[in-house]
């Protein structure tokens, strides 16, 4: 029997050029694996009207965690519900964990001494699927809702908070920072306007920081955190925000160090994780295997960290890093034109070399 059932999900667009990509470096590693494949996202809503089928639901439940591609979401699609969210709600997979580091010789790092972890909310707030057009009578009752009162067209999304909710993510951020010695702990939020839900995160993050007192710890409002990331990146170091601040400033910084082709998310619970890179689909490279596979291997790379498979994970991010400075493999995004799954080969080579 193989020591892991991983559950496979290559899902839309890219996500199999890259998850193939992915399958030479686990097997060049020695991951001693059973895969158990899986369907979800868009095209598993024109096979099934559902984008996590329940054969999907059953083998996740199965396996020890999920790799996963890429899928496609479509605005305006009546029943369509994301397969990327529901998965992270059902799971309760809370963490969103974003590192962002520069690997020298990308030819798109803005610096090459970047080395951020972000920590995104993953199951509250703004994402958290509350919504209504029209908003209802009862609570067209509340004052400051007079406005909309007498509008033909109205919508409302909630961004509900608990205060479990940002104690799980913000301890989830001081404990990480704690096991891999980062310097600072930074909570981003919008605290001076949003008062009720940032200002909740923001207090319970004051009282977790006083249990962490060799930490140093930072306070950010968005907007400013998302200029600071242009103007000194390098004086961050780990970073702990909500939902929808975790996705916009997590996609702001993977561009500080190459682009979207280099940013891996985990999204990790107490009992079960899903591992996939941050970029979407990207239809009109689908089966071409022209875009960069890194950021699904960096994906690969957190699973194995998460499993406990430390030396393999480190090997693999060495292996990375010497194939990026050297420099002599490059998919088109870095100007190169080798492939997908060239760039894939060069990682696994490069593993017997570190
Ligand atoms: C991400 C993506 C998803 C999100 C979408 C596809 C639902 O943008 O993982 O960052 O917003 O969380
Ligand atoms: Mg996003």
């Amino acid at each position: 029997m193989a020591k892991y059932k991983i559950c496979r999900i290559p899902g839309d667009g890219i996500g199999k050029d890259v998850m193939d990509a992915a399958m030479i470096v686990a097997d060049a590693i020695g991951f001693d694996v059973e895969w158990v494949d899986a369907e979800a996202g868009w095209g598993a809503w024109e096979k099934y009207h559902d984008t996590v089928p329940k054969d999907t639901w059953e083998k996740l439940e199965s396996t020890d965690a999920c790799l996963f591609g890429a899928i496609t979401s479509k605005p305006g699609v009546k029943g369509f519900r994301s397969a990327i969210l529901q998965i992270r709600q059902k799971f309760d997979l809370y963490v969103n964990l974003r590192p962002v580091r520069s690997f020298k010789g990308v030819p798109l790092n803005y610096r090459d001494d970047i080395d951020l972890a972000i920590f995104r909310e993953n199951t509250e707030g703004l994402y958290s699927s509350v919504e209504f057009r029209p908003i209802p009578e009862e609570l067209l009752k509340y004052p400051g809702m007079e406005k909309y009162r007498n509008s033909k067209d109205n919508a409302l999304s909630f961004r509900p908070f608990t205060r479990e909710g940002c104690e799980r993510i913000i301890r989830a951020a001081y404990e990480y920072a704690k096991e891999y010695n980062r310097r600072s702990v930074t909570l981003v939020e919008k605290p001076n306007v949003i008062r009720k839900t940032g200002g909740l995160f923001i207090e319970v993050g004051r009282e977790i920081a006083q249990q962490y007192p060799d930490i140093e710890t930072k306070e950010a409002n968005v907007d400013a955190m998302a200029m600071w990331l242009i103007k000194n990146p390098q004086d961050y170091d780990v970073i702990v925000t909500t939902n929808m601040f975790g996705d916009i400033i997590s996609d702001e910084a993977a561009q500080l160090v190459g682009g979207m082709g280099f940013a891996a998310s985990g999204n990790i619970g107490e009992k079960y994780a899903l591992f996939e890179p941050t970029h979407g689909s990207a239809p009109k490279y689908a089966g071409q295997y022209k875009v960069n596979p890194t950021a699904m291997i960096l994906a690969f790379k957190m699973m194995l960290q998460w499993l406990g498979e430390k030396e393999k994970a480190d090997r693999l991010e060495r292996a990375i890093e010497k194939v990026l400075a050297e420099g002599k493999v490059k998919t088109y995004d870095l100007g190169g034109s080798n492939t997908t799954l060239e760039m894939a080969e060069a990682y696994a080579k490069a593993l017997s070399e570190v």
